[in-house]
């Protein structure tokens, strides 16, 4: 199964995506992972990233698309992937069907997290993440040890206010239009149109995992 989670910055796919690709033994592919992992290492493309992750902004397609490209191609995704923040823009959801496409694969699913703005802006403001892992925490301590890898929680640069609003501004603009490009195709029908699927993404995070599931299973 090839999926697509698509939600605004803390809406949990990263949470969740890690437990859908648990239950279908797929792996998660996040974008957002790999380009913080490569501004760690200090790659020429990490460093690039870095400037606009660091803003709230999104990266553009063309490095969007090229990673897209590798991850799908490895034998380990052969079977399914959970895309995790991977499809932001009208071009990045063309090129994810186009690549698809050439492996003969197809997007079955895109999952809708549904949070308000309030609550978001909540989760954020107190989230810390493993610096190594990218485990995400709520109410932990800058500093304090991942209960995963044991590495250090750190706060995202783009956590800041300034960067939040950001950051919404772009889900709003760039990838709310991505929503009614899916929704257009599943309109349309034919072999390549995945199912939409929107599911209540507030409550206890297992309470939320059960309502995926249940959903995907339909
Ligand atoms: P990315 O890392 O993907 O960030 P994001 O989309 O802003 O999403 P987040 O990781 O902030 O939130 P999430 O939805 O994964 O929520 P989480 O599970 O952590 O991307 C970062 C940047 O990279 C982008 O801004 C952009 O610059 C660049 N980028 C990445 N992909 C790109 C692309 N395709 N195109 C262009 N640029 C790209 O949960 C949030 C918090 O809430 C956590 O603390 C968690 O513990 C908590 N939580 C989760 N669920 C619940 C719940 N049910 N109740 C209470 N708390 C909860």
């Amino acid at each position: 199964m090839n999926i697509v989670l698509l939600g605004a910055p803390g809406a949990g796919k990263g949470t969740q995506g890690d437990r859908i690709g648990a239950h279908y033994g797929i792996p998660k592919l996040a974008t957002g992972d790999v380009l913080r992992e490569a501004a760690r290492q200090g790659t020429p493309l990490g460093l690039e990233a870095k400037r606009y992750m660091d803003r709230g902004e999104l990266v553009p397609d063309a490095v969007i698309l090229g990673i897209m490209k590798e991850a799908l191609a490895r034998p380990v995704a052969a079977n399914g992937v959970v895309l995790d923040g991977v499809v932001r823009t009208v071009p990045q959801a063309e090129g994810l069907e186009r690549v698809l496409g050439e492996l003969g694969r197809r997007l079955d699913v895109v999952l809708l997290f549904d949070v308000e703005e309030e609550e978001l802006v909540r989760r954020l403001s107190t989230r810390t993440v493993c610096e190594r892992c990218q485990a995400p925490y709520t109410g932990r301590e800058s500093g304090s040890a991942c209960d995963k890898c044991g590495s250090r929680l750190v706060r995202r640069a783009d956590d800041e206010p300034e960067a939040i609003r950001k950051r919404m501004r772009e889900y709003r603009e760039k990838t709310g239009p991505v929503i009614d490009w899916y929704r257009a195709r599943a309109e349309a029908g034919g072999d390549a149109a995945p199912r939409i699927v929107m599911v209540d993404a507030v409550g206890e995070i297992d309470a939320v995992t059960q309502r995926v599931l249940d959903a995907l299973s339909r």
